[in-house]
This record gives structure tokens, sequence and C-alpha cells, in this order.
């Protein structure tokens, strides 16, 4: 394999120390000899702020862009709530989203049979379920204009627009359908269509994109009904595509399916698939700094980037099974832990990974 070069930006809260167990990972691999990699770290989120006055300075996305990829920790503050939007934590990775064009968001929800018993759905409702949720990320209300907050006849007010164009939506149906192909052949548009001009666009596309994919079964749902059928029938579902607010909280109810939201990664890619790697869980500040985060999101997120961009699903593969082998070995953080499993903090987790991870090298 040729060397890689990797931005690593670890951000808040649990950030860092779950991006430790991250690194771990890829030491092992490099000391096995099945990698090259040169990582370049650099702050983002609340502690750039300190350091030099924004969520993310120009030198670090440029730092960026000149990597085969990057791994990002989390970003988010309380101690920043007081700030406008535009100058916290969490427009570090909203700048990076749009900068990148990393408009499709894979987040797989996957089950871990040592966890079943985690989840609060009855085993039974979890059987079969294996889906994934493409999440479009540079649209939609987190980045339509006008946005901002006025005063009127002394009343405050504060708006945001929610707005697709064609182009937009197309290339992340696309993703979707793509995906479908080799899994179980269908994707659940997820929408508001009965509500919101935005989403009638949004259908009316996805409707037009599937007739170019005739094998995939395309089923359209309102948002409202998905976060139910989420919870009543999970296993219905094969690929979800859907806009960036809904995918925002759909996926962190999909991620409660499996137990912990410290176990789901996610990848973030752009039309040449360059990566962004991240968990779909945030800085987590009321644990940070205590070695009690899960860093299994994390290094799940370092399998997906070597499946998505760099073509070695091996490797995905080797990291994902020490995954699961360590956690069949009963320990855990103290998010996945029960019964007579054994309570370890991040650092052990990343450890007993690392264990498995040689063996299999
Ligand atoms: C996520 C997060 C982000 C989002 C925040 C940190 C801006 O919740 O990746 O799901 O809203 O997209
Ligand atoms: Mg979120």
């Amino acid at each position: 394999m040729k060397t890689v070069n990797l931005a690593v930006l670890a951000g808040d809260g649990i950030g860092p120390e779950i991006m430790n167990q991250a690194q771990s990972v890829l030491r092992c691999l490099k000391k096995a000899g099945v990698i090259d990699i040169q990582i370049q770290e650099a702050l983002v989120g609340g502690v750039s702020i300190r350091d030099s006055g924004t969520a993310i300075t120009n030198s670090t996305l440029d730092m960026v862009k000149a990597a085969d990829a990057v791994l990002f920790g989390a970003v988010g503050d309380y101690s920043f709530d007081h700030l406008p939007q535009s100058q916290r934590p969490e427009i570090a990775i909203l700048k990076l989203r749009k900068e990148l064009e990393l408009f499709a968001n894979i987040r797989p929800i996957i089950i871990f049979n040592e966890l079943v018993s985690n989840s609060n759905l009855k085993e039974e409702v979890l059987k079969d379920v294996d889906f994934i949720i493409v999440r479009e990320l540079t649209g939609d209300i987190y980045f339509g204009e006008p946005r901002g907050e006025k005063i009127v006849k002394g009343v405050r007010y504060g708006f945001n627009t929610m707005t697709y164009s064609e182009p937009e939506i197309e290339r992340i149906a696309k993703v979707g359908f793509k995906l479908a192909e080799a899994r179980k052949k269908k994707v659940t548009s997820v929408d508001k269509a009965n509500v919101l001009e935005t989403m009638q666009v949004w259908r009316d596309v996805v409707s037009r994109v599937s007739e170019s994919f005739k094998d995939i079964e395309l089923q359209h749902m309102y948002v409202d009904n998905a976060a139910m059928q989420l919870i009543s029938s999970p296993a219905q579902f094969d690929v979800i595509v859907t806009g960036n607010i809904f995918g925002d909280i759909l996926s962190d109810q999909a991620s409660m399916i499996t137990g912990s939201i410290g176990l789901l990664p996610s990848a973030s890619l752009n039309e040449s698939l360059f990566g962004l790697y991240e968990p779909i869980h945030g800085s987590a500040p009321d644990i940070a700094y205590k070695n009690k985060a899960n860093p299994i999101a994390m290094i799940l997120s370092t399998a997906m980037m070597f499946r998505h961009s760099f073509e070695r699903s091996d490797l995905a593969d080797l990291i994902e099974k020490a995954v699961r082998l360590t956690l069949e070995k009963r320990v855990g953080t103290l998010d996945i832990c029960k019964g007579d499993w054994k309570e370890i903090g991040t650092d052990e987790m990343g450890n007993e990974v690392c264990k498995e991870l040689n063996k299999l090298c």
C-alpha cells in the first residue's frame, strides 16, 4: 500500500480520548507492516477557538484538503453556547462538510450479537436488522439562506430556510440506489412531502432517479412515520435516503436500536470518494477526560476509511472482526457494560481491540 496522508482532527470533549485509541489501531496495522500512514494533527472546535479564536483555521482547512482522508473525533463545548451559531465549535464540522463537498453521509446501523439485550427494543424486533442511513450533508435547512434573527414590532424571530435543488437530490439519491444494489435492493426515501414544497421536489427527483435502477424497490415514507417504523419494525429497512436535518435526527434514533450511540461510525464522502470519517455521536462533555467513552465508533470509522477511501476492505474487515472478538470477551465501557461483563475504560477497550487485531494480522 502506498503511503497515505491522514489528517487527524480529534476536537472536543471525548474526541481526543477516542482518537487516541483509533491511532493505536493504526499503529498496530503499521507495525504489522500492512499499511504505511503519515499523520498530521490539528485542533478543531472549542479547543481551536481557545487557541486561535476560530473553530477551524484556514491552515487546518488547507492541511485537510491536501490529505488523502480525514479522521474526525467530535466538536461541541457548552461554554460557547452564548456565541452566535457561526462562531460555535460546530461550525468546524459544517465548514469541512461544505468546503470539501462531503455531501454523502453513510451511517450503517450495525447490531452486535453480544449487545442485543442492551437495546430497549425486544430481541425479536432486532432480528435481521441491518440497514444504512444515507444522509445528505451539505444542503437543507443546515445551509439554506436566508437565515438569521430579526425583531419585528418588538418580537424576536429566528428563521432558517429548508431548500434543495434537483441536482443535490439526484446525487444523494444515486448514492443510495448504488449502495442498495450491493445489498437487499430496497431504498426507503424519507421526506415530508405532505407539508413541505422542498420535500415534494425531493420525492419527485428520487422517483425519477429510481427509473434508472429498475431492480431496486423504492418506498417513500414520511419522516414522522419513519420515526415510528424505526422502532416498530426496523428490520424492514435496507437503505434509507434522506435529507440533512431528518438524517441527523433519525440516525441518533436508529443508534438506540443497537443499544449505544458509542458504537456507530460514519463516512462522509464527496464525488471523488475523498472521505471524512467520524463517529455519529458528539463530544459528550459529561464523560470527557474520565476514560469512560466508548472508542468503538471511532475505531469502526477508521475501518470505514479503509473500505471507502483506500479500497482496502480487507483491512476494514480485520478491524471489524477485532471489535467483534473484543465484545465476545464480554468487556466494555460504561455505555455497553451489563450483567457479568467487566467494565473497562476507553484506553483498555482500545488495548483489547489491538490485542485481537495483533492476533489477526
Ligand atoms: C452529527 C452532529 C452534527 C450535525 C453537529 C455536531 C453539527 O449532530 O454529525 O450528526 O448536526 O450534523
Ligand atoms: Mg447528529
